[in-house]
């Protein structure tokens, strides 16, 4: 570096703390040497982030949350975004960026936490990391589920018609719960306004928000890596772990590999399947939403129907409560047990190399009731079907109910000292 360009930096320095957050995030932040494959999704998850909100904006210079009729009879939201389509140089490809993206975060996200479950990433001194993502996961479902309202197609209508009346189930506050998110007795204009304000902006800042606070708990405690060693604890005569290499350039020039590996994939999906096949974006969303006309067959996006199947496997009314209010006590019940699994894992050990055969067999089962609990969740319920989702939803609590006593009992092999590569 230049004198001259030294002194800037020396001034900066004296004013923001520039070049030791350089240092500790980037240069001399020590990350485990053996991350592997399943270490790509954390910041993968960062760049759909950052897709969704570039894409985003570009996408609101065009868009209007209007619900009204166009002199087509066309709802002018509906009408804007076939104007982005056609009409909008560019916004083709804006548009699908950012409806494939919401798949792609969904992805992305499911796998980095699938990773987590693999190496014991979420128990001590982790937690706070796992319950900032849990939170993350949470904002990123209200943020998908308030963003698909947006195009006003018969999905985005009658979906949010269906998830928002669920809260009417809740004794007492239920029904005026549901005007207030509806801002009316329907699904209607005012509820197209607050869902796009919240969309574009409150849940966005959140998100960041949580991102943010994500990756400073995770740059306090360090990383965990596929062996679930401590590197902090074999340190060098420099003072840096044994087993830990700078993020920069290391893993900088690592990620670049995943990100280009991501976006062939991407651009793949968004130039020849965008619409992935009705899963990404829904068939009926192409049908203007009209209020006198439900469709056949109501289902939310994929990404949705694990925890939407357990909603509807509950049937039963209790304590002289609808079903349909314990149906949604269960939906949220199976997204924030997650948040407790670092106190429900008592193993010896963190990472699935060294734990035992049961802990596989169980994760295992946990994975297939999951896709299966996805899978039904798309399709029409039948009584066969719902049987079979009442067994997955048992499972999947199983899964985190009985941690503390299986993972105690299973017969794990000791942990090794330092990593194995
Ligand atoms: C917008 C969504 C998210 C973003 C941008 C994000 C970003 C990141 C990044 C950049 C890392 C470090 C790189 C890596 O270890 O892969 C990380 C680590 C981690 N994340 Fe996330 N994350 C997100 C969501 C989640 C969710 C939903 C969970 C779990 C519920 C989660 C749990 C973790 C854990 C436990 C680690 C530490 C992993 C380890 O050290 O082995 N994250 N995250």
């Amino acid at each position: 570096m230049t004198t001259k360009s030294q002194a800037v930096l020396d001034w900066i320095d004296a004013r923001f703390p520039l070049t030791s957050t350089i240092k500790g995030h980037l240069t001399e932040y020590y990350a485990p040497k053996n991350f592997n494959f399943w270490y790509f999704f954390g910041s993968l998850a960062l760049l759909v982030l950052v897709i969704q909100i570039v894409t985003g904006i570009f996408l609101v210079m065009h868009y209007k949350p209007d619900a009204s009729l166009n002199a087509s009879g066309v709802p002018v939201a509906f009408a804007s975004v076939e104007y982005i389509m056609r009409d909008v140089p560019g916004g083709w490809i804006i548009r699908y960026m950012h409806s494939t993206g919401a798949s792609a975060f969904f992805i992305v996200v499911y796998l980095h936490m699938f990773r987590g479950l693999l190496y014991g990433s979420y128990r001590k001194p982790r937690e706070l990391i796992w319950i900032f993502g849990t939170l993350i996961f949470l904002a990123l479902m209200a943020e998908a589920f308030m963003g698909y309202l947006l195009p006003w197609g018969q999905m985005s209508f009658w979906g949010a018609q269906v998830i928002v009346n669920l809260f009417s189930a809740i004794p007492v506050i239920g029904p005026d719960l549901s005007v207030v998110i509806r801002g009316d007795f329907v699904v209607s204009d005012a509820t197209l306004n607050r869902f796009f304000s919240f969309h574009v902006i409150a849940v966005p800042l959140i998100l960041i928000g949580l991102v943010a606070a994500h990756i400073v708990a995770l740059h306090e405690v360090g990383s965990n890596n596929p062996d679930g060693v401590e590197i902090k604890k074999k340190k060098g005569a420099d003072g840096h772990p044994l087993d830990g290499i700078p993020f920069h350039p290391y893993y900088t020039v690592k990620d670049i590999v995943g990100v280009v590996g991501f976006l062939i994939v991407f651009s793949f999906i968004v130039f020849f399947a965008p619409e992935g096949g009705g899963y990404f974006l829904e068939f009926n969303n192409f049908i203007p939403a009209d209020p006198l006309k439900t469709p056949p067959h109501i289902a939310p996006v994929w990404y949705f129907t694990p925890f939407y199947s357990i909603l509807r496997a509950v049937t039963y009314p209790l304590f002289g409560i609808d079903a349909k209010f314990w149906g949604v006590v269960a939906m949220g019940a199976a997204v924030v047990i997650i948040a407790f699994l670092p106190w429900l894992d008592r193993s010896p050990v963190k990472s699935i190399r060294y734990k035992g055969g049961l802990f596989k067999l169980i994760l295992t089962v946990f994975i297939i009731a999951f896709f299966i609990l996805g899978y039904l969740g798309v399709l029409p319920p039948t009584p066969g079907r719902t049987l079979v989702s009442q067994i997955c939803s048992v499972i999947y609590f199983g899964f985190f109910l009985l941690m503390p006593w299986y993972s105690k009992i299973d017969k794990c092999k000791p942990e090794p000292d330092r990593v194995t590569g």
